[in-house]
């Protein structure tokens, strides 16, 4: 693929497709289902989630300065094929997208490429990983099983964006693996590679010419996001120099937080261990909505209270912002466990309704 164009950087514009690719982004054509794009409440909720996320491990390789890794505290593992089979048994029957991501790196799992085979048997595969460990095993996994996305993250913009935020990260490394990818890849449909980024206060220029250069090792898409800091709750910080570098970047976080809770009528975030949390924020099982082990999704997505109480909260319009959310978690720490108490009244009190009064 050759760059024909230049392309320009806006702000309101997250994804840069590369003009002349030949490959298909499956999962956004997924989103664009009218099903999909409807639910965003609970009038329009389907039976089973759009998307099931799962978390292949919380182990990492990297020390990335804006991952709330860092502050989590629940336990390392990886997740169990027996538990793998039988959620992708539910899946299979409801068609539903599978997003591999999570709190780790996924490729760290042993058995990562079979995974990717067994899911792609049957589902839909958007892959997310960080690129290191990408060698020509996986490469050639990624290609003969289809996966339909392969998402890589970069962050910022260069090398030394990169390097000073993706801690243990080799921006060359990253990008040999991502050539090695392309020529195994040759002109075989999939997997439609996606480079991610996320940025804080670098130029329009700086962005354009980031764009160009992964057009130029042969990417089908750009993603530019914004990073955010905020997510490594600064409170659970306590070494200074580490706070002392997360300060620095956040104060050149330029995010606009947009409440948007859509997730909680499309989307099911599954933990290593098969716990289920409202959504990708939520990185300690601080709100655990089921568990795949002993429960089917159909059953959670419809019936764990925890998940209903968040429903009810987000059509009050109380569900926004970290102090809220911290709030909550001192509650349901002082209450010594959220089960002990009516899950409902629990959220809210803790999401301080006021005086507000609605029909649910
Ligand atoms: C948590 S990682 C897990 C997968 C893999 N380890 C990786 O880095 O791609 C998933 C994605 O979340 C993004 N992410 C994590 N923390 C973030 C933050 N504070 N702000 C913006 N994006 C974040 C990462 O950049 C990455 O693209
Ligand atoms: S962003 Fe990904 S690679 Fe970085 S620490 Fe978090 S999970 Fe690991």
């Amino acid at each position: 693929m050759n760059t024909t164009t230049t392309v320009r950087y806006r702000p309101d514009q997250n994804n840069y497709p590369h003009p002349d690719t030949p490959r298909r982004n499956n999962m956004f054509h997924y989103y664009q289902q009218p099903g999909y794009r409807q639910a965003v409440d609970e009038e329009h909720r389907p039976d089973f989630p759009f998307v099931c996320t799962l978390e292949f491990t919380n182990h990492c390789n990297l020390k990335c300065a804006f991952c709330a890794r860092q502050v989590m505290s629940r336990p390392l593992g990886c997740l169990d094929e027996d538990l793998l089979c039988r959620m992708m048994d539910e899946f299979a029957e409801h068609g539903a997208f599978v997003k591999v991501n999570g709190y780790g790196e996924n490729l760290l799992h042993p058995q990562a490429l079979d995974f990717i085979r067994r899911i792609k048997r049957t589902n839909g595969l958007y892959f997310t990983t960080n690129g290191m460990l990408i060698d020509d095993q996986a490469a050639a996994c990624f290609v003969e099983s289809d996966l339909d996305v392969l998402q890589v993250s970069f962050q910022g913009v260069d090398r030394e964006s990169y390097e000073s935020q993706r801690i243990g990260g080799s921006y060359d490394r990253l990008l040999a693996n991502i050539d090695r990818l392309v020529g195994i890849r040759g002109d075989h449909p999939y997997p439609f590679i996606h480079l991610s980024t996320t940025i804080l206060d670098e130029t329009p220029e700086q962005i354009e010419a980031f764009i160009e250069s992964a057009f130029e090792h042969g990417v089908d898409c750009v993603g530019v996001g914004r990073t955010d800091y905020d997510r490594v709750i600064a409170e659970m910080i306590t070494e200074p120099k580490q706070k002392r570098r997360i300060d620095e970047f956040r104060s050149r976080q330029t995010l606009e937080k947009v409440p948007d809770h859509t997730y909680l009528y499309r989307y099911s975030d599954i933990n290593w261990n098969g716990v289920v949390v409202t959504s990708f924020f939520d990185f300690n099982e601080f709100m655990p909505v089921g568990d795949m082990k002993t429960q089917t999704m159909r059953e959670i997505w419809n019936h764990s209270p925890v998940l209903g109480a968040m429903r009810v909260l987000e059509r009050r319009g109380v569900l926004s912002g970290v102090q809220e959310v911290l709030e909550a978690l001192e509650t349901l720490r002082q209450a010594g466990s959220a089960h002990n108490l009516p899950v409902f009244d629990t959220f809210y009190h803790a999401w301080k309704l006021g005086e507000k009064s609605y029909n649910t």
